[in-house]
């Protein structure tokens, strides 16, 4: 009976998602990795609040923690999840779970010490870990991977797995600096998906565009690399005051501008044709075993 309820729900989960995409038969997650060259210039912040965001809009959103060790987006959202990737890769727990639940309906996925310990697995359980990963990619909408900075190989094969990179700095010349290294390193290493900019911690428009003209000067010159202006959010006591609080600012300051742009970003995100045009999404796990293991036998 348990088990006729579960298969109903899961049944009715795919009815709902397939209702947004037209021409979708299964459901396959975007991938959106958010990252940075400098620690500390909003990416956790950035990641919760926009997956709330898109999960508002009705979509399915889990966040991968993927920032070894530090428990950022537990922190900035007051909660606590029992098991993380390791539990998965070492006690062979099923990736269901392990997932935790965050605000609002998004899901979350420590990474702990998971992304290390998969440098040193054996192929064997990296395999399983991946089918996981595939069978919750055909169950979410937006699979959002926050990364700390100065990201580690196994994490970097996660950013270049994902189809869409947000590569956050602040207006500080030392995080453009350091943002420019990390897209000559996703440059060197082939990163074809599309390389979103996005400018925090800002006093205004203008620093935004001219630190953002300042990236892509250098990346066209330098890297031959496009990338894309993607949004800007201003310097607000709104975020200081979520951190504390351990509440995101789109819960606790929800008319505030800094949530306004959030929600701007998320529409734009979801309305973006690639995500309705399944069919050029090459799936994130396909990518990830490439990168693990430098063969595709499909
Ligand atoms: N727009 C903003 N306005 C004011 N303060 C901000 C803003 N964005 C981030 N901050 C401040 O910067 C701090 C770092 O933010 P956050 O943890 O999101 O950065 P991070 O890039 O994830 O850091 P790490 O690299 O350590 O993971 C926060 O505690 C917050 O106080
Ligand atoms: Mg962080």
């Amino acid at each position: 009976m348990k088990d006729q309820a579960e298969k109903l729900r899961k049944l009715m989960n795919t009815t709902d998602s397939q209702k947004k995409f037209n021409n979708k038969i299964t459901s396959t997650a975007k991938v959106l990795a958010i990252t940075s060259g400098k620690g500390g210039v909003g990416k956790t912040n950035f990641a919760i609040n926009l997956a709330i965001s898109i999960k508002r809009l009705g979509y399915n959103v889990l966040v991968l923690d993927a920032d070894f060790g530090l428990a950022n987006i537990e922190i900035l959202t007051g909660t606590n999840i029992k098991y993380t990737i390791a539990d998965c890769i070492n006690e062979g727990k099923d990736i269901e779970e392990i997932i935790g639940d965050g605000p609002e309906g998004i899901k979350l996925i420590s990474g702990g010490s998971g992304f290390h310990e998969l440098s040193i697995m054996n192929e064997e359980n990296i395999i399983k870990l991946l089918k996981d990963l595939k069978n919750l990619e055909s169950n979410t909408d937006f699979i959002i991977i926050d990364t700390g900075a100065g990201v580690s190989k196994v994490v970097l094969d996660f950013v270049m797995a994902a189809n869409e990179v947000f590569l956050v700095t602040t207006a500080d010349p030392t995080s453009v600096m350091d943002g420019y290294t990390m897209l000559k390193t996703l440059t060197i290493n082939g990163y074809r998906g599309k390389l979103n900019i996005v400018i925090n911690n800002v006093n205004n428009r203008t620093e935004a565009y001219n630190t953002y003209y300042k990236l892509n000067r250098a990346s066209n010159s330098f890297l031959k690399q496009d990338i894309t202006f993607f949004g800007y959010l201003e310097k607000s006591n709104v975020v200081s005051k979520a951190v504390k609080s351990q509440i995101p600012f789109l819960l606790s300051s929800p008319k505030s501008q800094i949530s306004k742009k959030i929600n701007v970003m998320a529409l734009n995100l979801v309305d973006s044709k690639e995500h309705n045009n399944i069919q050029q999404h090459s799936r994130f796990t396909e990518k990830l075993k490439y990168l693990f293991f430098g063969k595709d036998d499909n």
